[in-house]
């Protein structure tokens, strides 16, 4: 059984249909990436499953349960982390303050504090300036302080938008070292990128979309090598 089924979603802003049928599973384990355009419904499917938008239709089971309307604090204490696109952390909190708030469903103290410092060891600049404002750190500690914060809730599916996102090559780099480290040591990916050659070569199966619908589902590798995915996100011609 897959960690988390999606059948036949469907997601609108008032009238209009920004997802429009989407089906994919992610295994416990695996790495998934959706890929595509501008506009393609790839952030309104994270806030879907995310519980912050309902569905219209469709169907999202998450580890045996169907989630669909159980909204989002519940769906957080289910195992599901969101890292949202833009990053969105708390400018005028310390680094500390923002990687607690990660953690607000948890009542083990010790725990908290415990994997606070496995996120300093993770990313030790978040480490060294603790203290500091989170608003004070360029936009690759940002991207680092958000994956952090929401590995603080311990989920068993970790769901990132756009993790490379205006970063410069070196930190985009270390930031997918970070998902492959993630990913080696057993958590759960569904990775949304606009970097595609990037996130195939660590998917273990990704899907492009293409508004609102898959237009094609394979593994990383199998993507990475078609043509028209090739033409349209990897830049050749
Ligand atoms: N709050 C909103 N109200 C109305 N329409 C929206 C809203 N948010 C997104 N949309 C529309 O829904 C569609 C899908 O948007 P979405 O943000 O999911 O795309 P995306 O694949 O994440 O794109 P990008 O790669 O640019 O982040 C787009 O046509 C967008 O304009
Ligand atoms: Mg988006």
């Amino acid at each position: 059984m897959p960690l988390l089924e999606v059948e036949d979603l469907r997601v609108a802003y008032g009238k209009i249909e920004a997802v429009k049928g989407i089906s994919f599973t992610v295994d416990a384990g695996q790495v998934v990436t959706l890929i595509g355009t501008n506009g393609a419904g790839k952030t309104t499917t994270l806030r879907t499953l995310s519980g912050l938008l309902k569905p219209l239709a469709g169907k999202i089971t998450f580890d045996g349960e169907v989630i669909n309307d159980i909204g989002a604090h519940k769906i957080v204490a289910k195992g599901i982390a969101h890292s949202p696109e833009g990053r969105r952390i708390f400018p005028r909190l310390t680094i500390a303050e923002n990687l607690q708030l990660g953690a607000f469903l948890r009542k083990d103290t010790a725990g908290i504090q415990r994997d606070i410092e496995s996120a300093y060891e993770r990313f030790p600049i978040l480490g060294e300036r603790r203290h500091q404002a989170a608003g004070t750190l360029s936009g690759g500690e940002q991207q680092m302080l958000a994956m952090g914060r929401a590995l603080m809730s311990q989920p068993k599916l970790l769901m990132l938008d756009e993790p490379s996102m205006g970063l410069s090559p070196i930190m985009m780099q270390k930031i997918m070292e970070t998902i492959e480290e993630l990913k080696s040591q057993g958590t759960t990916i569904l990775l949304v990128e606009q970097n595609a050659q990037a996130a195939l070569s660590l998917a273990d199966h990704g899907h492009v979309m293409e508004i609102g619908t898959i237009a094609l589902s394979g593994t990383g590798e199998e993507l990475m090598h078609d043509e028209s995915v090739r033409k349209a996100y990897l830049g050749e011609d």
